[in-house]
């Protein structure tokens, strides 16, 4: 009988109570009329004589036990009930809508990861305009008039009688919004004197029509770097440091030869990251680089005979969709929450 009360007790505080229904039928269970406590009673009378007034003692206090659990219980539900009521006013308008906290956009992300690789190499981040005259853009980097870059088929420009603050033109001088960050480039050499290490991340327009790889807005990260004796193999192992920090040592990268205006030589970089699953298993274009071309540096009076450069400029959106496994572009754009709550 003893060891049977202890049961029926712990069994009791082990039940779950949440609602009024659930302690109704724990109630019945044990001192309904068929309840389990209420059977052990009724059987006290077969119990030898001297038996019996321990037992119903010991009865006795597990009802009471079970009386307090059960009390305990009815509180408990009460109290809860009571939060959802005082809860309700939540919905109340003048109340300030509850603020989902926000995260940081992939593409800030993977920018803000290069720009600190870099930065511990030693490249100081600057920013330039977005809005551009054609002579940092186009001019001062070797590219001539008729380059295709610089037809308004490929390049916004702005109508030539607009004047824009704080930029000061040639006369004739076309405005552009800025088809790269190289433009960043011949400010900072004319405002500096090398040895310079820098490094310039911004967005750039190209008229471009959107699809799954390019829209009319991206981002760029340009890097600059012009010393005495610098050469191709500190370009290729800053690459090749970069790259492997940000995705992983076993990351590959290989130069092909290219031509820009403003880099001599120039080349196309190409990553391959195994390791990355499906995008990471082909070479993948992935970038523009070169060494600074001497009329570049004449351009901004630095001396080509003892200085040398090397320059890059990565899409920062093609990196986001390498290293996470995005295959259109448009998502980094079109701001639906499914996506963007992946990178937060
Ligand atoms: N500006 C080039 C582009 O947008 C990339 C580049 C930068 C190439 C610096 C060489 C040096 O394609």
């Amino acid at each position: 009988m003893h060891t049977q009360l202890e049961v029926i007790l712990s069994q009791a505080r082990a039940t779950r109570v949440d609602t009024p229904a659930q302690l109704e039928a724990l109630k019945a269970g044990l001192l309904g009329p068929n309840g389990s406590l209420t059977v052990l009673t009724r059987g006290l009378g077969q119990l030898p004589k001297e038996e019996r007034p321990e037992a119903g003692q010991r009865i006795n206090r597990t009802k009471e036990a079970v009386q307090q659990y059960l009390e305990a219980c009815q509180e408990r539900i009460a109290s809860a009930d009571l939060e959802v009521k005082l809860g309700a006013p939540i919905s109340d308008p003048s109340l300030p809508a509850p603020t989902p906290f926000g995260g940081v956009h992939p593409l800030i992300k993977v920018r803000d990861e290069i720009l600190s690789i870099l930065a511990s190499i030693g490249f100081v981040s600057v920013i330039g305009p977005e809005i551009d005259r054609a002579h940092f853009c186009f001019d001062a980097l070797n590219t001539p008039k008729d380059h295709p870059a610089r037809s308004p088929s490929d390049t916004y420009y702005f109508p030539s009688d607009t004047r824009i603050h704080g930029l000061f033109t040639e006369k004739d001088e076309p405005v552009a919004l800025r088809p790269h960050t190289s433009s960043v480039q011949i400010r900072v050499m004319l405002e500096r004197q090398a040895p310079l290490r820098v490094v310039s991340p911004g967005r750039c327009f190209r008229r471009d029509t959107a699809d799954a790889t390019h829209t009319s807005n991206f981002h760029q990260i340009e890097g600059l770097y012009v010393d005495k004796n610098v050469s191709v193999l500190d370009l290729k192992s800053t690459l090749d440091y970069l790259f492997r920090k940000l995705l992983g040592p076993k990351t590959q990268v290989r130069f092909r030869p290219h031509f820009f205006p403003f880099t001599e030589p120039s080349f196309e970089v190409d990553l391959k990251a195994d390791h990355l699953g499906k995008v990471g298993q082909e070479w993948i274009e992935i970038m523009g680089c070169g060494m600074v071309d001497p009329q570049v540096l004449r351009a901004v009076d630095y001396d080509p005979e003892t200085l040398s450069g090397f320059a890059f400029g990565m899409g920062v959106e093609r990196i986001a969709m390498i290293l996470y496994g995005v295959e259109d572009i448009r998502h980094f754009y079109t701001n639906d929450l499914r996506f963007l709550n992946q990178f937060s």
